[in-house]
């Protein structure tokens, strides 16, 4: 009170939380990109982070809490014991394994499988009616597994997806059409890895159909462009893990965007890891991105997107390729 004098009888008393509260697990390069965007596009009042290295975990939360005189006032906190993630709105898990040059997202499911097994339990014990956001690879397989293990409904559990592809599609097509990417709408579904399937047929600049403005101009049909700029996409992660050992930045920027979408009750469409049965002709208990609207609920709804019938076959291969690592696991 020595600096401030309420003006009122009696001060809001401090466990009546009012705003939002979004904890992030794992404080290495994903999570602590993650953290820093959503802190730096003020999506949140309080960041909760969870780690089991203690002292990298203080070290990351002091080092954010020093930038608090160049950012909107958001109280930030860590610890080891889940208790600090109590009352979280979302909880997004970076936590994990990573690839190592070379190895590709799904090697890493039995090491990720047995951490999640600590990390959800925890996780909806202190936030029961959160919305989980997984990011850790391999993500749709993390993302059913995360489902399973929380009781949660499932548009309560969502996993970052081909949200990043899709972005990395985006600036590609761009960079070859010489226009702005947040022009460029253009979907990446399926898996998050190396099977995902590149929507063609709906990719538009400002409105303007590509494909179809392409064949009736006669210019030859670029198919071939087309197929190696979604090589491109499946390729980038492998090279940039090759070149700096590890992606950051842009998923930081893709997680954050989803973030906003939920927190914010956006209800914008984002291609991310959903439970795809039901959908396309798939039968399996498999999550897998496909363009899903995002509020304050989480998943809100599917967009009913026409696939060509060679979108729909590869889309469920992909499908069964994520069914058979889970039967091979045994979840
Ligand atoms: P990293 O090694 O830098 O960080 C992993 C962190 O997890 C470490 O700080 C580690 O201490 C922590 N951790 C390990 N076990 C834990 C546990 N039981 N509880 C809490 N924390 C634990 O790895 P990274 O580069 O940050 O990558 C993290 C994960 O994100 C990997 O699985 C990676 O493949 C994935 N990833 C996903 C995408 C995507 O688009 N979905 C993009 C990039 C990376
Ligand atoms: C990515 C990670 C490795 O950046 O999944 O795509």
């Amino acid at each position: 009170d020595v600096f401030f004098k309420s003006t009122h009888s009696a001060r809001p008393s401090s466990h009546l939380r009012t705003g939002t509260k979004i904890t992030v697990v794992g404080v290495g390069n994903v999570g602590m990109a993650i953290a820093q965007t959503i802190l730096t596009q003020e999506l949140t009042t309080e960041l909760a982070l969870v780690d089991i290295q203690a002292d990298k975990l203080r070290g990351e939360m002091l080092d954010l809490q020093h930038a608090a005189a160049f950012l909107p006032r958001t109280k930030i906190v860590a610890n080891t014991d889940y208790a600090v993630t109590a009352g979280s709105d979302i909880c997004v898990i970076t936590a994990g394994a990573r690839q190592r040059d070379g190895e590709s997202r799904l090697d890493l499911v039995e090491r990720n499988l047995h951490l999640f097994k600590s990390i959800v339990p925890q996780l909806t014990k202190y936030s029961p009616d959160t919305i989980l956001l997984v990011v850790s690879n391999p993500v749709d397989i993390l993302t059913y597994i995360a489902w399973k293990l929380s009781g949660l409904p499932s548009n309560r559990v969502l996993g970052s997806g081909t949200n990043l592809d899709s972005s990395r599609f985006r600036s590609l097509i761009a960079d070859h059409l010489d226009v702005n990417a947040q022009d460029v709408q253009a979907y990446i579904i399926g898996e998050h890895g190396d099977s995902s399937v590149a929507l063609w047929s709906s990719i538009s600049v400002g409105g303007v159909p590509v494909l179809s403005l392409l064949e009736k101009q006669q210019i030859p049909y670029e198919k071939e462009t087309l197929e190696t700029i979604h090589s491109a996409v499946i390729n980038s992660a492998y090279e940039v893990i090759r070149l700096k050992g590890y992606t950051s930045w842009a998923i930081g920027y893709s997680a954050a965007s989803l973030v906003k979408s939920i927190v914010r009750n956006q209800k914008r469409i984002h291609p991310v890891s959903v439970l795809a049965k039901g959908f396309h002709g798939i039968e399996d208990d498999v999550f897998l991105s496909l363009p899903a609207q995002l509020g304050t609920g989480g998943v809100l709804g599917v967009a009913n997107i026409p696939l060509t019938g060679e979108e729909t076959q590869r889309l469920n291969m992909s499908a069964k390729a994520i069914f058979g690592v889970q039967k091979q696991l045994g979840v």
